[in-house]
């Protein structure tokens, strides 16, 4: 049987490390991070991601503003609301809600966050640091793998990884990162994706497989080398008639009899993705804090 990887566990323990150095800051008397989370429109999972990243900053003792828009607002009002946010001294960290309604377009958006608030990484100029090989904000998701990997002491070094999935979010950043020459890179990496011709052939080439294709239980035992750790980003909300609560992109009960170390849906990736986005806000306010002493 497989090692579970405790996303829940390995996401408390860093939480912990954030509220430390937060409360440290306090006893400073250096400014408390600052996370303004923008949700346009009423999408019901939408809202409980949101309603979540406030909670996760209230634990921690940072400071966070919810801002709320209709469905219906027009991109210049979310681009005004960000203008605004990008001058108010309290916030470090602006997050856009994705995906936006389709009346607004999402480059143009993302582009008027200041790359030096953009804590989802999502700014082009964080990407291309990232690409460059200087990562400032590295995504949430991604981030949290490369720390759930070594979490669990699994090295990425000389390695075969195997990413299944090339958004924005996930694949494409996760990708570039983890061929990198870094502590957490210098992998051999493959992105593939739904159109890649002989997917199961890719897959099962992976010592590390890192599945983030947004399909129900798509990965299945013959599609695992034996022995591979397997990273499951997805979560699926299960019907009733189909047993209720969540699955992810893997199929977990096949695949943890051939894994030797495999995430849970939930309580795998999920926890650690809101950690990394406290992380990050807390990177970004360090960064404000010591370009405010130049
Ligand atoms: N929607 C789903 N995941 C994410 C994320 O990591 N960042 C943002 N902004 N929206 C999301």
């Amino acid at each position: 049987m497989a090692t579970l990887i405790d996303g829940k566990q390995t996401a408390k323990q860093i939480r912990g490390d954030i509220k430390r150095k937060i409360d440290e800051r306090k006893s400073d008397d250096l400014q408390i991070p600052g996370l303004a989370v923008i949700l346009v429109g009423d999408d019901p999972a939408s809202e409980v991601y949101v309603n979540s990243k406030g909670k996760a900053c209230e634990k921690l003792g940072m400071f966070s503003l919810n801002r709320r828009l209709a469905a219906a607002s027009t991109e210049t009002e979310v681009i005004e609301l960000i203008r605004n946010l990008n001058s108010d001294s309290r916030i470090h960290g602006i997050l856009v809600q994705l995906p936006l309604p389709d009346h607004i377009n999402t480059d143009r958006v993302i582009q008027s966050i200041s790359p030096e608030k953009d804590v989802d990484g999502l700014h082009p100029f964080n990407i291309g640091l990232l690409v460059a090989g200087k990562p400032r904000f590295i995504p949430c998701t991604p981030y949290g793998i490369l720390k759930l990997l070594a979490a669990y002491e699994i090295s990425t070094a000389g390695k075969e990884v195997v990413v299944l999935g090339r958004s924005n979010l996930v694949g494409r950043p996760l990708s570039n990162l983890l061929s990198l020459k870094a502590d957490y890179g210098n992998a051999t990496v493959t992105i593939c994706h739904s159109r890649s011709r002989g997917l199961p052939d890719i897959c099962r080439r992976a010592d590390i497989l890192i599945v983030a294709i947004g399909k129900k239980r798509f990965v299945t035992r013959d599609m695992v080398k034996s022995g591979a750790v397997v990273i499951d980003v997805g979560i699926h909300r299960l019907a009733e008639e189909e047993g209720g609560g969540v699955c992810g992109d893997v199929d977990f009960e096949s695949v943890e009899k051939i894994a030797s170390a495999i995430t849970p849906v939930p309580g795998g990736v999920g926890p650690m993705t809101i950690t990394m986005l406290m992380q990050n806000t807390l990177q970004a306010c360090e960064l404000a804090t010591a370009r405010a002493k130049k």
